[in-house]
């Protein structure tokens, strides 16, 4: 037999450089909502590909733009994270020749000994960044660049410091109204804050009631590709792979796979492939693509991360959720009646609607036009319905 050749397929990790796949529409909506003077939040559950997004901009940035990326998940008070978007601003502008000027003044104003890809130094200690960082933006015109900051994971912090006591929901509510504040005094013309993360933005925001304060964000949704764009990722990553897909089996495929996720494509990609080459079959069958599709739902570990978030994500809600869960996973669907049956029983029927809301916002079901919910996925879906079989 030939050397087997398995397909390029990224299955967790960013998709960076040529394993990045263009997401065109999204990255043109980006660039329009920039260019007419928005602040940015990058709507989509876990997986969905926005880091990746995120990351190809910020490499391939349209001239007359600078951008830096940061995960900001472990920051955990607010004087840390205005030290960090202080310092993201110096690293992002040290990155230009023509801000070498500006560079030296502002070095020498706050006494930095040196600054780095990872970090900077300061020489005096006890400066107030939240005020710092309104100055600094504020002289940055001198700089003929736009600076773009991507905040990844930026929910995970408010998230963390809510559920940390009352002191610290406090200080989350400081952030978010400072960072609306920097936003919104207008002054800063050529500088742009991307907002992004993994846990409902919207539903953490609203449980310390301020969605005020990050609505001025204009939202992006990232969701699936199209038909045309799916097929044509197969072919990308299945280049020169032992295991082609003629027009029929991508269809097949396709059509298993659901809600067309550049991530969902490309572990059934992997996962024919390992099962092929176990059985030493050269051919993709729908028989094949079936025992794949049966594989993941059994043991792809990232299935566990669904569930497991809805734990650190709501409290007193949690009952409620896992039973629409649950029963849309063994029917296939859900009427907003018996949503609402289940919301009486869980004593939440003022918050039913919203809830519902967050589920469909996270990515996990979607309704129709005559409100009936199901699963985004089938993979999700039929995780669920294994997950709760004997309940
Ligand atoms: N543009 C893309 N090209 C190729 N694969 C992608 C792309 N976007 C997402 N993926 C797939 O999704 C996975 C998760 O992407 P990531 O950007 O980390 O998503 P998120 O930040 O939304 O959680 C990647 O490992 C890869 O399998
Ligand atoms: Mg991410």
């Amino acid at each position: 037999m030939k050397k087997w050749k398995a397909p390029h397929a990224i299955t967790g990790p960013i998709a960076e450089g040529k394993d990045y796949f263009d997401r065109p529409e999204i990255e043109e909506e980006f660039w329009r909502r920039v260019k007419a003077g928005h602040h940015i939040r990058f709507l989509a559950p876990r997986r969905v590909g926005k880091t990746s997004i995120m990351k190809h901009i910020t490499a391939n940035p349209q001239s007359g733009f600078i951008c830096f990326y940061e995960n900001i998940q472990s920051i955990t008070s607010m004087s840390a994270l205005f030290q960090r978007i202080f310092e993201m601003v110096l690293k992002c502008a040290n990155k230009k020749e023509k801000a070498k000027s500006w560079m030296l003044g502002v070095t020498k104003k706050f006494n930095i000994k040196e600054i780095t890809a990872t970090g900077v130094k300061f020489d005096s200690k006890g400066l107030d960044f939240t005020k710092e960082l309104s100055d600094l933006l504020d002289s940055m015109v001198e700089v003929e660049h736009h600076v773009i900051l991507f905040l990844d994971e930026f929910p995970e912090i408010i998230n963390k410091m809510r559920k940390r006591g009352a002191d610290s929901e406090a200080e989350a509510i400081e952030i978010l109204h400072q960072l609306r504040e920097l936003r919104q005094t207008g002054r800063f013309k050529n500088f742009t804050m991307v907002i992004a993360g993994s846990i409902g933005l919207e539903y953490v925001v609203k449980k310390i009631d301020r969605f005020k304060n990050i609505n001025d964000l204009q939202p992006i949704r990232v969701g699936e590709l199209d038909h045309k764009e799916a097929k044509a990722l197969i072919q990308k990553v299945t280049k020169g792979a032992t295991i082609q897909y003629d027009d029929a089996a991508m269809e097949v495929l396709l059509a298993k796979v659901g809600y067309a996720l550049p991530y969902y494509i490309q572990v059934m990609l992997d996962a024919v492939d390992t099962l092929a080459k176990k059985e030493a079959i050269e051919k993709v069958s729908p028989e094949l693509i079936e025992q794949a599709f049966e594989h993941i739902v059994r043991h792809d570990p990232n299935l566990e991360d669904w569930y497991t978030r809805l734990n650190d994500t709501y409290d007193t809600e949690l009952k409620f959720i896992n039973e629409v869960l649950k029963t849309c996973a063994k029917d296939g669907r859900l009427s907003i009646q018996q949503i609402a049956n289940i919301a009486q029983a869980h004593n939440l029927d003022t918050e039913c609607v919203g809830l519902m809301d967050d589920l469909c916002n996270d990515g996990y079901l979607i309704e129709d036009d005559n409100h009936i919910y199901s699963f985004v996925s089938p993979f999700l879906q039929a995780y669920w319905k294994r997950k709760f079989r004997i309940l």
